[in-house]
């Protein structure tokens, strides 16, 4: 998605030189069968500018194989659209010199909070039937500290979602109704296989959504 250049310079200066690189937009269909949410790119997506392009990506997009659907059926964001690195200094293990490397990093909430202009304006725009949240820094960057994903996968939310108030000084809670499907991240299954059949049901669960939203838009 385009998004206007004030928004981009507002959130740059709201980031206040945080330890981030780069900037990828969110992707897909204007008039998404579902939009996902996610975390924050990597090194992948900084390089080539394509959401979830690495590792989790090809997770991602077998998943949406799974469901008939590509990437272009979608729309995919993140909370954070600047990729968070840490930086660590290391002795290389083959030249045996120090060397500092960056590292991919969770946001912080502060980060996440900078971004939020972002998701508000993508989620304004597109107005999505659906929304499926990937990990709990997207989940919890619209439903709060009180939803996580081990407890709340796979079950449909109905209700407002968190965005800026018109100062954008604070969360509050939206006047408008959203459906959310909170699922895990798709690189989870990479730390913790025995997930794998949770992941498939709650795939299954949102097959069955997207197809309800598509019957309940052509009728
Ligand atoms: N993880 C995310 O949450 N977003 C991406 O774009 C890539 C990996």
């Amino acid at each position: 998605m385009n998004y206007p250049t004030t928004l981009v310079k507002e959130v740059k200066q709201r980031m206040n030189n945080r330890p981030v690189e780069g900037f990828v937009a969110g992707q897909g269909s204007l008039k998404p069968k579902i939009m996902f949410v996610g975390e924050a790119p990597g090194k992948n997506e900084v390089e080539n500018h394509i959401p979830f392009s690495g590792q989790a990506g090809k997770e991602l997009m077998a998943c949406l194989e799974g469901l008939k659907l590509t990437r272009a059926d979608v729309y995919i964001t993140s909370a954070v659209r600047s990729r968070p690195y840490r930086v660590v200094e290391r002795i290389n293990k083959r030249t045996h010199e120090k060397e500092i490397v960056y590292p991919n990093r969770t946001p912080t909430k502060a980060e996440v909070f900078a971004h939020a202009p972002i998701l508000d304006y993508e989620i304004a725009k597109i107005k999505p039937d659906l929304i499926a949240t990937l990990g709990n820094i997207g989940l919890q960057r619209l439903l709060g500290k009180d939803h996580t994903v081990s407890k709340n996968h796979g079950q449909l939310y109905v209700g407002p979602v968190l965005e800026l108030n018109k100062q954008k000084t604070h969360y509050e809670w939206s006047k408008k109704t959203y459906r959310i499907v909170p699922l895990f991240h798709p690189a989870a299954i990479f730390y913790n296989r025995s997930l794998a059949p949770l992941i498939k049901q709650d795939w299954e669960i949102l097959d069955t959504l997207i197809n309800d939203t598509r019957k309940g838009s052509s009728e």
